[in-house]
Formats: structure tokens, sequence, C-alpha cells
């Protein structure tokens, strides 16, 4: 008997697989098709595969074609497949050419011609183009248009600035010159001016139509925030908090092993972010970097609480260092947070069981280590982060968007305890100066 085996990712399943899996099919007795996991995917740069990996292993099942359905894992996976089910020759399409000859060592290696004029990419990026406007006068925005260059069913037509000498090249060529012009040019929003200017911004939005991707803080004020979520159910529209954090997903696992009880009960959250900027212009480093900090707090341990804010500020009257002291009914937590100061930017998680590490910076995260009193029992968790989570946070909303429903690790109450904490720090509220 010729067993044969091929591997893909086969997202929105199409002709293009079928015609492969009909030849591969056809080469032996038995197929055997290896379907990639979802971190596979993510790992080697496909990011916004649409199907989940049940989804896509029951499209290739329905073909008919298939002996045998396994999932590919791990880089290297291949070797061991071939050995382990007895291969005697290793398929896929000729875009491949080359990659694949290094397992001419264990099996017959065959490049079947690929089916010209379709894929997976060009279905995704075809199914629904959302024209993306960006607004704000920081040269991050650069960076989100080049990130978006990575996801596929976005397009970048439209910017709203007043400081277009920070924009490269291509940026600048979809100015536009007011919000309205914008809207009218566009189908979703990414935010990022002042915090003071967003509540207004956001609600203009959601009255034309469209869908928001908004820079944490949502708004200064927690009624303001709830009426912004609130207005965006109404319309049927996604307002998304954008902290890049919440979408890398070293971050995601960290949540979920410690729902999953990893280390126990949770005692205590301490998460710093600092930094030593020059020439800030745009907004202050206790909005830019509160949000971060407060994510972790307000994900693990909820919304009820008491707390103590300490301000520090510089001889120009800036403020430059915030800590924040939370009690919560069984957990304390606490960040530490600013632009003028530095510290250690690490997060640690501490449970009964053990404790959760993240190595500065934190925020940017793709390694984290569990530690327990045995250091034997320690792991480490290794993800893929490309261009700093921005590109996830697209691939998040693009999905968002097509779902009309937001999947993210920050959740709506999180949102509006983040403006709470704003709102009490501007007031002045449960706040010493130091
Ligand atoms: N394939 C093919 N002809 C196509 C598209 C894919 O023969 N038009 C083959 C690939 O060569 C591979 C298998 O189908 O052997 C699975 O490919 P996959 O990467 O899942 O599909 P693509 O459409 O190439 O996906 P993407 O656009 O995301 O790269």
């Amino acid at each position: 008997m010729t067993k044969v085996i091929t591997y893909g990712t086969y997202d929105l399943l199409h002709y293009g697989h079928i015609r492969l899996l009909e030849r591969a099919k056809a080469l032996g007795d038995y197929l055997i098709i290896g379907v990639t996991a979802d971190d596979f995917d993510k790992a080697r740069g496909k990011i916004n595969v649409q199907q989940s990996l049940m989804e896509r292993i029951e499209a290739v099942k329905a073909t008919g074609l298939a002996d045998e359905i396994i999932v590919e894992e791990y880089e290297g996976q291949k070797i061991d497949d071939i050995r382990k089910y007895d291969i005697d020759i290793f398929t896929v399409g000729s875009d491949w050419v080359g990659k694949f000859d290094y397992l001419k060592e264990y099996c017959n290696v065959v490049y079947l011609d690929r089916t010209e004029g379709i894929s997976s990419s060009e279905i995704r990026e075809e199914k629904r183009q959302i024209k993306l406007g960006l607004v704000g006068d920081a040269s991050f925005l650069n960076k989100v248009y080049s990130e978006a260059s990575f996801v596929n069913g976005i397009h970048i037509t439209g910017l709203l600035t007043s400081n277009i000498e920070r924009m490269n090249e291509q940026l600048r060529l979809n100015r536009v010159n007011s919000y309205e012009e914008l809207l009218q040019k566009v189908d979703a929003v990414y935010i990022r001016s002042l915090p003071e200017l967003h509540y207004q911004q956001i609600k203009d939005a959601l009255e034309n139509g469209k869908n928001v991707l908004c820079e944490s803080p949502i708004t200064l004020c927690q009624d303001d925030t709830k009426e912004i979520f609130m207005l965006a159910k109404k319309k049927n529209l996604i307002v998304m908090e954008a902290i890049k954090t919440a979408y890398a997903t070293a971050f995601d696992r960290l949540l979920l092993l410690i729902k999953g009880g990893k280390i126990g009960k949770i005692i205590s959250v301490d998460a710093t972010c600092t930094s030593l900027k020059k020439n800030r212009t745009d907004w202050s480093g206790f909005y830019e970097w509160a949000p971060t900090a407060l994510l972790p707090v307000f994900e693990i341990l909820g919304k009820n609480y008491k707390k103590k804010i300490y301000r520090h500020k510089n001889e120009e009257g800036n403020d430059i260092f915030t800590k924040i002291d939370f009690q919560f009914e069984h957990a304390v937590a606490s960040i530490k947070v600013g632009d003028g100061i530095k510290s250690e930017g690490e997060l640690v998680i501490s449970g009964t069981e053990g404790y959760i590490y993240v190595p500065a910076p934190w925020w940017k995260t793709d390694y984290f280590e569990i530690r327990y009193e045995n250091e034997e029992d320690n792991k480490r968790y290794f993800y893929q982060l490309d261009g700093e989570g921005i590109r996830y946070e697209l691939v998040t909303f693009v999905r968002a968007i097509g779902r009309g429903r937001c999947l993210t690790n920050i959740s709506n109450e999180t949102s509006n305890e983040i403006s709470k904490i704003m709102e009490d720090c501007k007031k002045g509220k449960d706040t010493f100066l130091i």
C-alpha cells in the first residue's frame, strides 16, 4: 500500500485545494491530510486565517478525499509524521518547490502544479474590504499604516491629522481636511487623537454608522464610556479599545492559564510600565501607560475594589509618576506608571500555588514563566509577537466587524473601569500628591 501525506491550512476551502487533494490521493492508496493548528499558522506568519481549526478540519473531511486527518502543530513535525505513519510520498503544491527537498531523505517528495488564479488570501481579501480612516497626530500612525498591509480585508483610505510632517509619504496621500469628510470615505476609524477628543469622535463615528478602534482610554469618564458602548450596541457597530498587549498571544494564554487555576487563587497582581521619552508632545505618560498596566488588574481581579492613588509631578507641573494600590475582597494589586521615571517594567501575578513572571517590557510580551516552590516544576512559555501586536489588533477588529461582536481580552467592564480611573485621577479622588 502506498501512503501519501500532504499539509495545508485549508482556510475557506477552495477548488485549488480540492484539485490538489484529488491529485495527492491519486498518487497512492491512502491519503493523510495534515491541517495546521491556529498557533502553528500564527508562528509562521499566517495571522488572519478566518476559520477555526475545527471548521477547517470539517471542510477537509467533507471532501471525502482524506483517509485520515491529522493536526500539524510544530516545526519539524513532518519528519516525525513520515516516520510514524510509514509514508511513501510527501506532496504539496508547486508554490513550495524546493522547500521540502530535505524530506527526500525520508520518502519521495512530489510537487504538484498549483492551480492558478485562486488562493485563500485572495478570497479573504475579496470577502469584504474594510476602508479604515486614521485620526491623530502621532507618528505611531505610520506603524498602523504599515501593519495594516499584513492584514487581509482592511485598507487605509483616509487620514485626519494636524501633523502631516510626521506621517510618511504613502500615508500622506490619504489626507482629508475634516472629520466629516473622513467619515464619508470610510467604514471604520482608528482613533489616536488626544483622549479629551475621543468621546465626541467616537460618538460621531457611531452616529454615522462607522465601526471604531480607539486607542485607550476610550474616554476620560466612566459614564461616557458606558454611553458609547450602549450606542454601539444599539447601532450594531463595534467599538474596540486598542491596547496592543491585550491582543498578543502570550497575554491571551497567560489569562487562560490563570483561569485554569495553574497558580491557584490569585492574591496579587503587580504591573509596572515606565518610560523616559523626550519631546513628548501628544499625550501624557499617564494616559499612555495606565490603561496597559490596568488591563491585567481588571481582567484578573474584576471591578470591586478600593484604591489609593499616589501621584508625583515634576517642577514644570507635569505628571511623571503614578502608583495605584488596589484592595479587592481577597486580593490586592498595584500599578506603577510614568513617563519621566524609570523602573523595572515587569508583571508579576502571585497565586497560592505559584506565580507568573513576565519580564520587562512585559507589555510587549512574547514570553513568560510560571514559577513554583519547586524549581523543577517551573515552565517557560514562548509565543510569536509580530508588529508589536498592532497586526493582531487589526485582525481582531476585522473579525469583530465580520461577526458583529468583539472577541477580545478587554471586556466592556474593564474599559469602563479604565475610564473610571482616568476620571478619578483627573478629579483627584482617592489621590495623594507626593
Ligand atoms: N494549493 C494549490 N492551488 C491553489 C492554492 C493552494 O494547489 N490555488 C495547494 C498548496 O500548494 C498547498 C495546499 O493547497 O499544497 C494547501 O494550501 P494553503 O496554504 O492552505 O492554501 P492557499 O490558498 O495557498 O492559502 P494562503 O493564500 O493563505 O497562502
